[in-house]
């Protein structure tokens, strides 16, 4: 029998995630989206993978420019990550914001826990998303606390010890 999406949806949302605005760029074109769906694969080489949905404006995007940067939130910035998810101004999600242009191109947004420029080295074909992986080709970090993501809602980290 097959699983339940709805259900499925709700275990997932379980899960507790960083965020991160998935930004990239085609010739003159930028455009970024919210994204829990990310994570390490690799330190030599250094590939990190982020899953964008085929329907997201991102994909192509990402698919023709063959570069995109992970911009890890921090935790005061559940405005951008709402401003990167919504389909309202989304011809303007980056006005106004505090960027700057990455190695590949991509835009660097200010003020994050950190930030990978990736070029594109592999897209692989998976259900209703496609997952590409990145080499990593420039970091940048800073000590601020992240964002985190969990039942549809952010949180604030705490220390348990
Ligand atoms: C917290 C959060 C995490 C998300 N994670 C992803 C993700 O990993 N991949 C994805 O394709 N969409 C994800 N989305 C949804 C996209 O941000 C949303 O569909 C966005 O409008 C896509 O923009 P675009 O069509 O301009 O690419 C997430 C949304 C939120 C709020």
């Amino acid at each position: 029998m097959a699983v339940d999406v709805v259900e499925l949806k709700k275990v997932l949302a379980r899960r507790v995630s960083g965020v991160a605005v998935v930004t990239t760029r085609a010739g003159d074109v930028i455009h970024g989206m919210t994204a829990s769906a990310f994570t390490e694969v690799s330190l030599v080489p250094p590939l990190v993978l982020v899953c964008a949905e085929k329907s997201a404006n991102t994909h192509p995007v990402i698919a023709q420019g063959g570069v995109f940067a992970l911009n890890l939130l921090a935790h005061d910035q559940a405005a951008l990550s709402n401003r990167f998810a919504s389909k309202r101004d989304e011809d303007r999600r980056f006005a106004g914001l505090d960027y700057e242009t990455g190695i590949t191109g991509a835009p660097l947004l200010a003020g994050t826990v950190a930030t990978l420029d990736c070029r594109v080295r592999a897209a692989h074909d998976a259900g209703d998303h496609v997952i590409y992986v990145g080499e990593v080709v420039d970091v940048r970090r800073s000590e601020r606390e992240p964002l985190v993501y969990l039942d549809g809602g952010y949180r604030l980290l705490s220390r348990s010890e």
